[in-house]
Order: C-alpha cells, then sequence, then structure tokens
C-alpha cells in the first residue's frame, strides 16, 4: 500500500527503515563502565571542556547569519535529492535530509543518520570519524562562514522537517567524555514558534531565522515541525579546548 506513512513517504518512495532505537541498552551506563571502565571515563581536557560549556545556556544564539535567498537558489538543484531521514519501523514522522560531512564517498544523498551509516560499515561509529565534505558542502556558500569556521568538522547534514515531523525526547551524548557538541542554524521562514519548536530542559527557547546555535544536546531535547520546509543545519562540532575557545568567542550576548 503505497500511501502507508510508515513503509512509505509522501512521494511513494519505500523508506530505509531502522528498528526502534533500544534505549535502555544505548544507556546503561553502568554495564558499560563494569565492561570497560575507560569507556565513561572523561579525560581532563573533557572535564575542562564541559565546565566551560555550562557557562552558556542550554540554547545560546551565536553571531553567525544564513542568507536564506542564497541558501535556497544553492539548495534548489539538490531539491529531488532529499532522503528520508531516520525512519523507525511502524512510526510516522515527515523528516528529510541532505548530508554535508560524511565517510569517504558519500554524497548529498547518502543517509544521513548515524545509526544508518553505522549499519552500513558494520561497526560502532563516533561523529567525528565522519570528515568528508559532499557536493552539497561545497556548493552552499550561504554557510561557508559558519562551517568553515570549525576545521575539521563531524558529522553535519540538513535535516527538513516537514508538518508532522519531529524529534522525540532523547538526549544525544549526556555522558562528559563525549566527543563533539552541537552547533544548528534554523534556516528560512518556516523555524520560528509558528511552524517549529524545540524544547530543551523543559522550556520552548525562540528561534531567531536563519540565526545558529549552540545547543546544549547532553539535556533531554524534542522538536515539532507544524509547516514543510523547516530546514535545521546540524553539525557536530569536536569537543577541544580550541573549539571550546572558538565557540566562547562567537556567542551573541557578552
Ligand atoms: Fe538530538
Amino acid at each position: 500500500m503505497e500511501n502507508d506513512l510508515k513503509k512509505y513517504d509522501k512521494d511513494g518512495k519505500p523508506l530505509n527503515l531502522i528498528p526502534t532505537a533500544n534505549r535502555t541498552r544505548q544507556s546503561n551506563w553502568i554495564e558499560k563502565y563494569y565492561e570497560d571502565p575507560s569507556s565513561v571515563e572523561p579525560s581532563d581536557e573533557d572535564i575542562k571542556c564541559e565546565l566551560q560549556l555550562t557557562s552558556l545556556t542550554a540554547f545560546e544564539p551565536l553571531n553567525f547569519l544564513i542568507n536564506f535567498g542564497n541558501f535556497r537558489k544553492e539548495i534548489e538543484p539538490y531539491k529531488d535529492k532529499w532522503t528520508p531521514y531516520l525512519r523507525r519501523e511502524g512510526v510516522s514522522n515527515d523528516r528529510e535530509a541532505l548530508l554535508l560531512v560524511g565517510m569517504e564517498g558519500d554524497t548529498a544523498e547518502t543517509h544521513s543518520s548515524r545509526p544508518e551509516h553505522i549499519r552500513r560499515a558494520g561497526r560502532w561509529l563516533y561523529e567525528d570519524e565522519f570528515n568528508h565534505p559532499t557536493d552539497l558542502y561545497h556548493d552552499l556558500k550561504s554557510c561557508h562562514e559558519l562551517l568553515n569556521y570549525w576545521n575539521p568538522i563531524g558529522r553535519t547534514f540538513i535535516v527538513k522537517t516537514n508538518a508532522g515531523g519531529w524529534f522525540p525526547p532523547h538526549k544525544d551524548e549526556p555522558l562528559l567524555n563525549r566527543r563533539c557538541f552541537r552547533v544548528a542554524a534554523f534556516i528560512g521562514t518556516n523555524v520560528d514558534h509558528e511552524s517549529f519548536e524545540w524544547e530543551i530542559d523543559g522550556k520552548v527557547w525562540p528561534i531567531k531565522q536563519n540565526r545558529a546555535y549552540y545547543i546544549d544536546t547532553r539535556k533531554t531535547h524534542r522538536t515539532h515541525s507544524f509547516a514543510n520546509d523547516s530546514y535545521h543545519l546540524i553539525m557536530n562540532i569536536p569537543k577541544t579546548w580550541e573549539n571550546v575557545m572558538k565557540l566562547m568567542t562567537v556567542t551573541r550576548y557578552f
């Protein structure tokens, strides 16, 4: 049945379905500690970086603004290349993506999510192992000031949520030894409260169109879209002291 939105997207394309996440296993930190204490141990640099990052709000505005007119022209040639993003078995969720930084040989059309990459690679992948810019990265000049500020960056992609697209409550990587932190830019006209909400730490934060934010995704967050074409540029920034200092340098309020 081609209109079953749990198996096909709204254009009738079959979805690359991924089983629902096993959150109980993924967050079994005590078992990971018993198996290999080093897997959950923070380094001195982790502690230094994470302590500094706590000086920022959960949703901290940065100085970067994307020119949406240019973005729209640059992304137009990719309009038929959006791939369904991390579609879970048995769940209807209209979100699509284009990849900007992936693994060797990836293009904008390669499935962007980490579980899909892990399934293809047959092994665990860290966000900072993704370090190959795609065709779209090069073409998306409107985002170069923001993208090239961090060099190198990890897995980076644009999610486009449509009406009814959502992310359930989750934490990205809550331990002190996470290898990347997240910066996101909300691009276009459908990213403010009339079209989209990002709730984190129990609060819906105001979003200014086309602005970039540091987001403390160690804390529980969830999102919903009420309109189509809500563009979110999601970047994984390697968590080094240098990058934390770079981040502190571009916060909007000081
Ligand atoms: Fe997240």
